[in-house]
């Protein structure tokens, strides 16, 4: 996906991948990847409600984000006025509310502390599989050995439909060197995304993943 497929989208408001509210796997799923307050990454954020959950339990959340029309809205619409400032990698971000997001691509970003936890709703996803390679290896250079997070994807029928969102499979997750990968839950998912099963996602299902981060002597990473 060129960034300026993600523009388009958002300068025209094609916005269908934004939820209106947290995604309901945090609040089943959130407490047994990091009791700890610690830094989350956010990767491919948009403007995310979940990063406004994460925060307000205590996490300093990074999110990076192409578009800035996004990150703007993220904080306009939270009542939050931001501050923004150049990061060490060069890119710009805006910081409000201990929220820090990163406007620029997502394979430039280099974090500034170690990171502890991820969230993945609509990142990887939103990838062809040409380029989820390279995501994985990044992501897993951006956070500490150890590091848990939450990675949530699609499964259909591709006859119908081709994403994005992309289908992921178990099968590739399972092939990449650097997370441990878990299963946490598989659920029909054709009457929460019914924009999707209009564009023909037909037996459309949602999976929540736990990745942890193996120690560098595992991966290759
Ligand atoms: C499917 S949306 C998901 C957004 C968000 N995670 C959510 O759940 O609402 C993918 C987002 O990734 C952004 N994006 C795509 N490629 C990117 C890249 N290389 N670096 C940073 N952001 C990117 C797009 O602008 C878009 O907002």
């Amino acid at each position: 996906m060129e960034p300026g497929f993600w523009r388009e989208r958002w300068h025209n408001g094609e916005i269908a991948f934004h939820r209106d509210r947290f995604h309901p796997a945090l609040e089943r799923f959130w407490p047994a990847i990091t009791g700890d307050p610690g830094a989350v990454l956010v990767p491919l954020c948009g403007k995310t409600l979940d990063m406004r959950w994460l925060a307000q339990r205590g996490h300093t959340v990074t999110g990076v984000e192409l578009e800035r029309r996004a990150v703007e809205a993220f904080f306009h619409e939270w009542g939050v006025d931001p501050l923004e400032r150049e990061r060490a990698d060069g890119l710009v971000e805006l910081v409000g509310a201990d929220v820090h997001l990163v406007i620029g691509d997502f394979f430039a970003f280099r974090p500034a502390t170690a990171v502890d936890g991820f969230l993945d709703r609509g990142a990887l996803v939103a990838l062809p599989q040409s380029m989820r390679e390279a995501y994985l290896a990044h992501l897993a250079d951006c956070v500490a050995p150890g590091a848990q997070g939450l990675l949530i994807t699609f499964e259909y029928d591709t006859a119908g439909m081709n994403g994005p969102p992309f289908v992921v499979t178990a099968a590739e997750l399972g092939a990449q060197p650097w997370f441990g990968v878990e299963c946490l839950e598989r659920a029909d998912a054709t009457a929460e995304y019914p924009h999707l099963v209009e564009r023909g996602a037909r037996g459309l299902c949602e999976i929540v993943y736990r990745l942890t981060r193996f120690d560098r002597s595992r991966g290759t990473g």
